[in-house]
């Protein structure tokens, strides 16, 4: 092993939806890393660049999520910041997960690709955990998802299959300066994925769409941050217009297998009791 390897891996937003399995899947490998987030010691929190340095100090390289997307304006000038201190920390190697069709994503791709650093960017499709781990749960849970998107059909990507290539970009240098495009293997709208998780859970969960005008308007009313309601905007007027309809190859070119099915996703979902009683009736 190489001293780099020795070094720790840092994993930005370790308690997050892929950062936590990609510190579980380097545990489990007896890899050393360095979980951060706001409740980890040393904290990192995006707003304070002066605790980012005691963050990354001894590092050889850096699992990148930003919080709370990368299609955010501010996101952009966050990663160059980020970029700077991994320089001055002498740590070599750069991740960042990335979201498929987001302009304001491929600006935050680009200050890592051109940093002089080696890099990997995990670009990701919509994933499949938002139904179970985000904010389509709720809706799941009570039987009626509510949504401004029709037609529109997404290569929704397993959470799982992310972090395995995200561990694969961090520990084998082969793999270095590429991006890898991350789909599932088959595109489905909304309505087909509340669908299967309905007949998977033998209980009716119904998907209804709503105009997009009416649904910010109800989560403003909810207390929605003017940043949530910039980014759930831009994803269902503009991600979401069919841009992203087709499938990638980015966990065959990193793990040499197909990516996991939507029904796969729903079957462990289901079984690992993530959706409590409401989805087990
Ligand atoms: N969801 C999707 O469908 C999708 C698709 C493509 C790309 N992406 C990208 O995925 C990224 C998010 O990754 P994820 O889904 O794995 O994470 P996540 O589940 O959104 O978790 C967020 C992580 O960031 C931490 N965090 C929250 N506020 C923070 C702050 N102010 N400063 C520092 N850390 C903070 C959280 O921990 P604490 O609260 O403990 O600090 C947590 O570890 C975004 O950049 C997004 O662009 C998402």
């Amino acid at each position: 092993m190489t001293d780099q390897q020795q070094k720790p891996i840092v994993i930005i937003g370790a308690t997050g939806k892929t950062g936590r399995r990609v510190a579980s899947g380097l545990a489990a490998r007896n890899i050393p890393l360095r979980a951060a987030a706001r409740s980890t010691t040393p904290a990192f929190d995006w707003t304070q660049p002066d605790q980012w340095d005691q963050v990354l100090a001894g590092a050889g390289s850096a699992y990148i999520t930003y919080h709370p997307d990368l299609a955010l304006p501010q996101a952009e000038e966050a990663i160059r910041q980020l970029v700077d201190c991994a320089r001055r920390q002498q740590v070599n190697h750069l991740v960042l997960l990335s979201g498929r069709g987001e302009e304001g994503a491929q600006r935050a791709e680009q200050v890592i690709i051109d940093s002089g650093l080696s890099w990997n960017v995990v670009r990701a499709s919509w994933f499949m955990q938002n139904f179970s781990e985000s904010f389509m749960a709720e809706g799941i849970m009570n039987g009626e998802l509510i949504l401004p998107a029709g037609d529109v059909r997404e290569p929704f990507t397993d959470a799982d299959d992310i972090a395995a290539v995200a561990i694969a970009a961090l520990t084998r240098p082969e793999l270095r300066n590429r991006v890898f495009e991350v789909t599932g293997p088959e595109l489905l709208t909304f309505a087909d994925c509340v669908a299967e998780i309905s007949r998977q859970s033998g209980r009716p969960v119904r998907y209804t769409q709503v105009p997009l005008a009416d649904w910010l308007q109800a989560l403003q009313q909810q207390g929605a941050s003017r940043d949530l309601l910039w980014l759930l905007n831009e994803l269902f007027s503009n991600v979401l217009d069919g841009r992203n309809a087709s499938t990638a190859q980015g966990v065959r070119d990193a793990l040499g297998r197909d990516a996991t099915s939507f029904a796969d996703y729903v079957s462990r979902t289901l079984a690992a009791e993530i959706w409590p009683q409401a989805c087990h009736a």
